[in-house]
């Protein structure tokens, strides 16, 4: 049905998406809102965790409604992190600065990506609460090792680091605007005004966020701005010879929590315990990597039930709503990270857009929550779900 209202103020997600697609020239918004090849993982994420149905329950005194949770030995005042995401600071003038500040705020924690405009240190600057930071194992093992320890230098509490990118899915969106390919000459006044027809973005981020390179990466790709590059650096630099047995050399630079990102089947997820992760993240990269793989939400209970309490099972993708973020924990999960959720809030509104959207979050889970009959997170199960 047609949306008829008036649209004066943000009320959701989708709302924060409609913003960013009005503020951001259409290869950015597209670098966020795309997904690989066909898109059909990435619909999936959405389809298959709306289609779970919650379980109306009533008369259960839920005026008490207590929504934190411990997260790998960290308090939450929400099951909730903010997922890696890379190049924010394209999206919104020193974006990961805004992102990080809003979590702080929101009593959540930010995971700063390895493909971050602004680096761990100036993130540290801006904030006291410790962040989690996002490492993908590099083919240059010591820079990778040198980024842990500004890691833990930074304060940095929990390690994520990304396995599903042993090599890279192509996004047909980030193809066609210029963002991974080349673009003919004759196609460049196109993106010109592309560019041009987004003033409020221009002025904010191109003319006063800089600079615009990637923080982390400065000593390895240095000054590097321009797409191609970028991409030469990740063709170059992601490893895909990586093993299981790689970890012990991760554990031996990281001495805090580490947590596996990108675990989609039982049989990693075991292998995830056996090698002693702290953690996985369910996650098959927002739909951005090898498309038509199974939805997260219809992955994780059965990697929940292979894994029991061997290590924190998190899920990432499609969730967008607090009723999201309780079903997943319903499923199984112990907390949920926000990718795209998040990333629309800094392009639409900064800082402000980021805590608005955790607080839209939160008070639908409250309602939830309230509604299912349940009072703290960790009550929530199976019983709290309509398993159709
Ligand atoms: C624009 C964009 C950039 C991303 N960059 C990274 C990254 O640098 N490192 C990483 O591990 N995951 C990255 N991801 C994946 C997210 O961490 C997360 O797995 C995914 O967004 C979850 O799905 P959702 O967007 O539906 O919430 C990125 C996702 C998006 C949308």
């Amino acid at each position: 049905m047609e949306d008829r209202s008036l649209n004066l103020a943000p009320a959701s997600v989708a709302d924060y998406r409609e913003l960013a697609r009005t503020r951001l020239p259409r290869q950015l918004f597209d670098y966020i809102d795309g997904g690989a090849y066909r898109e059909t993982t990435m619909r999936a994420n959405v389809s298959d965790l709306r289609d779970v149905r919650l379980r109306q329950r009533v008369l259960r005194d839920v005026s008490d409604i207590d929504l934190s949770a411990n997260v790998l030995g960290e308090r939450l005042s929400l099951p909730v992190v903010l997922a890696p995401v890379g190049l924010i600071g394209m999206f919104a003038r020193r974006g990961e600065v805004q992102a990080a500040r809003a979590a702080e705020r929101e009593g959540i924690r930010f995971c700063e990506s390895t493909v971050s405009i602004c680096s761990i240190e100036e993130v540290n600057r801006a904030t006291t609460a410790p962040m989690w930071f996002q490492l993908y194992v590099m083919r240059d093992r010591a820079y990778a090792a040198a980024l842990m320890e500004r890691a833990q230098a930074a304060g940095c509490s929990t390690l994520v680091l990304t396995v599903d990118l042993a090599v890279v899915g192509a996004r047909y969106r980030d193809a066609r605007n210029g963002m991974t390919a080349s673009i003919p000459p004759g196609k460049k006044l196109v993106r010109a005004w592309d560019i041009l027809s987004h003033p409020s973005w221009v002025w904010d981020v191109a003319l006063r966020g800089k600079p615009l390179t990637f923080g982390n990466l400065e000593a390895a790709v240095p000054g590097a701005s321009s797409p191609n590059q970028f991409k030469r650096w990740v063709d170059n630099q992601f490893d895909p010879s990586v093993t299981w047995a790689d970890l012990d050399w991760v554990r031996q630079h990281w001495p805090g929590k580490l947590v596996l990102k990108g675990i989609l089947d039982p049989e990693d997820a075991k292998e995830a315990a056996r090698v002693g992760a702290d953690a996985i993240v369910v996650s098959n990269h927002g739909g951005r990597q090898l498309d038509e793989v199974r939805s997260t939400a219809s992955a994780l209970p059965g990697i929940r039930d292979a894994v029991g309490d061997r290590l924190d099972v998190l899920v990432d993708g499609g969730v967008q709503s607090g009723l999201d973020v309780v079903k997943m924990i319903a499923l199984g999960a112990k907390a949920c990270l926000i990718g795209r959720a998040w990333a629309y809030a800094v392009a639409g509104g900064g800082e402000a857009g980021v805590a608005h959207v955790l607080r839209i979050i939160r008070d639908e889970m409250k309602v939830a929550m309230a509604l299912t009959g349940n009072r703290r997170i960790e009550e929530l199960g199976p019983d709290a779900l309509d398993l159709l």
